[in-house]
Formats: structure tokens, sequence, C-alpha cells
């Protein structure tokens, strides 16, 4: 049904493309899967894997011809999750063009070339955001909302994706487009991102480390109501593999979006959760550093949707609320695996 199980991920060597790779080597609904995973910093193969990995700067063309024409042959899926982020494009608008905008079209374009000389339409999975909304919103996000992104990064999302759903219309590629919520929590080092701290007040006090949350002054301050929209890495990879899976006709016939499913939470409730996991001596850790920049670009996250539509498609969603994800991401750190 998906294909030869060929699958090529770009950004394999990212937060999301790490765990997907992991998760499609061992998915027993794609038994031989042979994976191409490319990033501009080597990726590295999940253990026991045959993958192809390719370091690649998908900015430049030959490159991006390159990862199509590997021993493997042309996949029947791609995931294309490169790019650079919210903070990262913002600051250096001409750069965040290239990768965000050029170079995705670049791989859509090889994507339809190499479907066509193969004979088959390759599915073209992308991951698009919530910052393609901004401006007045809603209370609840629906599927026929305007986006209206107020950013670089969330302009760049936008257009991709109306170049996808043309190109799927078109019969060039099978796409498919994946809104995130934000996703906690994030593996790794803190990043300059302004959600950086959603995971961050979570991830460095479970290891003993101080975090600073830019929202509110004060562990009682009002301002940790701040509703986040939000789903876990476990949800969301399960998710991506799911997206993969979906017949075409499944979709709304004018557009391939889909805002994955998420839950509504706060600062708030995230700390909640800390300090039910690992004690309120782990959320002392945190101290309250109000960032007024910080603040306003979060607060203009749309934080509700409705989920009605992914559920319809069988995407999953996230149960139980902030709690089992603090408390598996503890798991993780003590096994070592985050
Ligand atoms: N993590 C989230 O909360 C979240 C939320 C919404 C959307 N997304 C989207 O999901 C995708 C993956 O996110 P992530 O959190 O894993 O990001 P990440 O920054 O960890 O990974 C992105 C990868 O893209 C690679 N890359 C950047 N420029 C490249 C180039 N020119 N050529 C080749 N590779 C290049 C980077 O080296 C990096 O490894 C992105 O498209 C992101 O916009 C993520
Ligand atoms: C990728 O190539 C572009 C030029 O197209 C360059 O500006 C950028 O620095 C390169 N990125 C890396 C990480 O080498």
């Amino acid at each position: 049904m998906s294909g030869n199980n060929v699958i090529l991920i770009t950004g394999a060597g990212g937060f999301l493309g790490s765990l997907l790779a992991r998760a499609l080597q061992t998915d027993p609904q794609t038994p031989n899967v042979r994976l191409i995973l490319v990033d501009v910093i080597e990726p590295k193969a999940p253990s026991g894997s045959n993958a192809v990995t390719i370091k690649a700067n998908l900015t430049n063309p030959e490159e991006v011809d390159a990862i199509f024409q590997t021993e493997y042959g042309v996949p029947d899926t791609v995931y294309c999750l490169h790019g650079i982020m919210s903070r990262g494009s913002e600051d250096n608008f001409d750069f965040g063009v290239k990768v965000n905008i050029d170079s995705v079209r670049t791989v859509l374009d090889a994507a339809r070339k190499y479907g066509a000389k193969a004979g088959h339409v390759i599915k073209f999975i992308f991951t698009s955001s919530l910052a393609v909304y901004g401006g007045p919103l809603p209370d609840v996000i629906e599927p026929n909302t305007i986006a209206t992104p107020q950013g670089a990064y969330g302009m760049g999302k936008l257009i991709d994706e109306i170049f996808i759903n043309e190109y799927t219309r078109r019969g060039f590629v099978d796409g498919r487009i994946l809104r995130l919520p934000t996703i906690v929590v994030r593996a790794g080092a803190p990043s300059a991102a302004a959600s950086s701290f959603i995971s961050g007040i979570i991830r460095e006090p479970l290891q003993g480390l101080p975090s600073t949350c830019p929202i509110g002054t004060s562990p009682s301050s009002p301002d940790l109501d701040l509703p986040l929209w939000v789903a876990s890495p476990e949800t969301t990879i399960a998710n991506f593999l799911h997206a993969r899976r979906i017949p075409a006709d499944a979709f709304f016939p004018h557009t391939r979006v889909v805002c994955l499913p998420g839950f509504t939470t706060t600062v708030r409730e995230e700390i909640a959760a800390l300090a039910a996991v690992a004690g309120p001596e782990a959320a002392a850790l945190i101290s309250f550093g109000d960032d007024e920049t910080n603040r306003r670009v979060v607060s203009s996250w749309p934080a509700r949707f409705d989920n009605t539509y992914a559920l319809a498609l069988g995407f999953d969603v996230d149960e139980g609320g902030m709690v089992p994800i603090v408390r598996r991401f503890r798991e993780q750190l003590r096994a070592g695996v985050v």
C-alpha cells in the first residue's frame, strides 16, 4: 500500500528527524525499510540500520539532485523536515527565505521530477507550524481559519504549503502537510527560540539544573496562566508515521493541510506537573525573569485548536496532560536515551 518503503528524510540530524528515523527503522508496519537520511550536519543512522546517510546543504540544487540518486533508488516518501527555526529565520530574513522557502521548493521539484522518472507519485510529508497563524484569531482554530502569519518563519511555512497543495492538485506529488503544535519536552540543549523555555522549564530542572522562565515574575504571577498548544514527541512521531498511510481521498479535496492534534496547557500547569513528578525542589530550580519580547511572541500564538478533523483522519492525541509527558521524559533521561 505504501510503496517500496524507501523513505527520504531531510533534516534527519535534527530533533524530530532523528526520532522519526528511529521510529521508522523499528516500525512493524514498515518492513524492510530503507532510509535515506539527509542533513547539513552529518546525520546519524539509527543503530542496527542500513540507512544511507548524506551530508548535504539543500540550498544547493545539485546536492538536492544527489539525494534522489542513491543506491536505494527513488523513494516512495519524502519527509521534508529541514529548516531553520523561528528565531533564526526572523533574525536573518534572506537566509531564512533561502532555506525555508527556496530549498523546500528545490526538494519539491526534485520529488516531482524523480517520481515521474520512476513512474510513481512521491508522498511529500511536510512539517508546518502554528506560526502560520497570527493577527486577530478566533478562540478556537478551525480548519477554515485563515492563516495570516506575523513573522518570517510562519510566512515561509505558508508559502511552502501553497506550493505543496498545488503540486498535489496537479498530481506532481501526493502532499501531506502537518501543522505541528509546540513539541514538549524537546531533548537536548536550550535553544534561542522564543518557545525554548516551554521545554526548558521541565528539561533542565529534571537534571538538577536551573532554568529561567521568561513569563511572569514569581511562581504566583497571573502571567503563568498563559495558554500553550503542545504535543509530546512520541505522539507527534506516531502521527508522522500515520501521515504516510492515510489514503489520499480521505483528506479534504481542497487542501492537504492538517493541524496535528495537541492539547492546551499553561506555564503554571507545566510547573505543577514538574513538581508532581520530581518534587517541589525541582520546581524551585525555576527562576522568573519576565522578558517582555518573549512574552509577546509566545502570547501571539494560538493555544486552542479543534482536533476533530485530525482525529477523523486517524491521528492520535496525547491523553492525561503534562504529567505523563514529564514522567516519560524523566525515564528517558534516566535511561540515557535523550
Ligand atoms: N519542534 C517543534 O516544536 C516544531 C514545531 C513546529 C514545527 N516544527 C517543524 O518540524 C521540523 C523539524 O523540527 P525540529 O524541531 O526537529 O528542528 P531541528 O532544528 O532540530 O532540525 C532541523 C534540521 O534541519 C537541518 N537543516 C537546516 N538547514 C539545512 C540545509 N540547508 N540543508 C540540509 N539540512 C538543513 C538542520 O541541520 C537540523 O538538523 C521543522 O520543519 C520545524 O519547522 C517543529
Ligand atoms: C549552505 O549553503 C549556503 C549557500 O547556498 C550558505 O550560505 C550556508 O552557509 C551553507 N550552510 C552550511 C551549514 O554550510
